[in-house]
């Protein structure tokens, strides 16, 4: 089924400014929930799909909204790979890769290597009183532990983060610049030579990694399938986790007073981590097709139409979260859509909680005594597709 680039009939036509939507999204989509629950966005070239209950009615279905998007970048950028697959492809795939990333996989496989990386990032910068905690920390300790649970020992931290930058460009590469598509294409060269290497030493060797896990799966998966699949993670496994942990050391030390609270609780890091995905969501929204004719917000889609489900929108919606634009640790607990929802729920949450609850956040704010912003620097909160701070400059006692 190819895709259908316009609107559905009966659908409300809204444009939206792009460059301000990256800045601040939030009230656009407070608006849309409004008065166009169900909107095609000529800009976007996709209909946007806001509120909450309607989002996780499109989660449920998804024999009719389906992730093989036609044309999309992310394919072009990373090849065929689960999160652009429907059952059983999907299945299968998932199946073979996810076994490392379970909680008790987490726990017992890579928590203490987290937790020594997290130190050895912490040692290179406690003497001197101030980072920036985005790159000098939250950035490479993602990338550190990406490359561990994926099993590529053959490529550094900065290899990492530099691959994924390059495919993520790639994915949001609307402009077409061959520049952009050079980059994404040498990252995804290395990455294939990386994986083909790992792949053939686990062959012998197995060692509880993503890579050692398709490989020896019960259903037979290609290289090129692992390939494009460890290519989809790197693109995605780096950016999020070092945004939650940004945004949510940040809603901190904006509140000395929840700061306090938390510090005399450290079971509420769990809690940190939940609200924090839930206020500004690092994944804001991802696209999915219809299979077939579909009522959904009081508009027909029919077969081929392209949607957008915007779980940031449905992660502020009033109707299931009271004063929803405010980070409040002590809100009534019901399950956000930063993960997504279905049979694509994020494969990484477990290991996301992990390294940024239980490690980067005690221990930064642990071990840097008296940790507090920096007033007059540019800290600002940037993207839409994906959320987080560009940087976050803090200031502590040097031992
Ligand atoms: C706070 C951190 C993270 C957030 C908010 C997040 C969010 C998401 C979301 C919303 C999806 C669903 C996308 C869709 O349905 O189209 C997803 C899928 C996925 N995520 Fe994450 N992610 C995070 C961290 C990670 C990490 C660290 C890894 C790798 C270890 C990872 C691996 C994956 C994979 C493989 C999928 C595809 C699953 C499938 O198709 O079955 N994620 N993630």
């Amino acid at each position: 089924m190819s895709a259908l680039t316009t609107a559905a009939p009966g659908a409300a036509v809204v444009d939206l400014d792009l460059a301000k939507l990256r800045r601040d999204p939030y009230p656009a989509y407070a608006e849309l929930r409004r008065t166009a629950p169900l909107a095609w966005v000529p800009s976007i070239g996709r209909h946007l799909l806001t509120r909450y209950e309607d989002i996780v009615r499109a989660e449920k279905l998804p024999e009719v909204f389906s992730s093989r998007e036609q044309g999309s970048l992310l394919l072009r950028t990373v090849g065929p790979n689960m999160l652009r697959e429907d059952d059983p492809e999907h299945r299968r795939l998932r199946a073979a890769a996810e076994p490392p990333t379970r909680p008790r996989q987490v726990r017992d496989l890579w928590a203490d290597a987290f937790e020594r990386t997290a130190h050895e990032l912490l040692d290179r910068i406690e003497g001197r009183g101030e980072a920036d905690l985005i790159a000098d920390f939250a950035e490479p300790l993602a990338a550190a532990n990406l490359a561990l649970v994926l099993g590529l020992r053959n490529a550094s931290a900065d290899d990492i983060a530099d691959w994924s930058r390059a495919m993520m460009a790639g994915n949001g590469n609307y402009a077409d610049d061959p520049d952009v598509w050079l980059r994404a294409e040498q990252a995804t060269r290395a990455i294939e030579e990386a994986v083909a290497e790992r792949a053939e030493a686990v062959r012998r060797e197995p060692d509880g990694s993503v890579i050692s896990s398709m490989v020896h799966a019960a259903e037979p998966v290609e290289v090129a399938e692992i390939q494009n699949n460890v290519k989809v993670i790197i693109g995605g496994g780096v950016n999020e986790p070092r945004d939650v942990f940004g945004v949510g050391a940040w809603a901190l030390l904006q509140r000395p007073e929840t700061l306090g609270k938390v510090l005399k609780d450290p079971a509420s890091w769990k809690r940190v981590f939940e609200e924090t995905a839930r206020w500004i969501s690092p994944i804001g929204m991802y696209p999915r097709q219809l299979t077939e004719d579909y009522e959904i917000a009081g508009v027909t889609l029919p077969a081929g139409s392209r949607v957008a489900l915007v779980i940031a929108s449905g992660n502020r919606d009033e109707s299931v979260f009271e004063r929803a634009d405010e980070f409040d640790l002590d809100r009534p607990h019901r399950p956000h859509l930063a993960f997504g929802g279905g049979p694509h729920f994020c494969m990484g949450a477990w290991v996301a909680r992990h390294e940024v609850s239980a490690i980067a956040w005690p221990l930064v704010f642990s071990r840097l005594k008296g940790l507090r912003l920096v007033a007059d620097q540019d800290d600002r909160m940037d993207g839409w597709v994906f959320r987080g701070l560009t940087s976050l400059h803090v200031t502590w006692q040097a031992p």
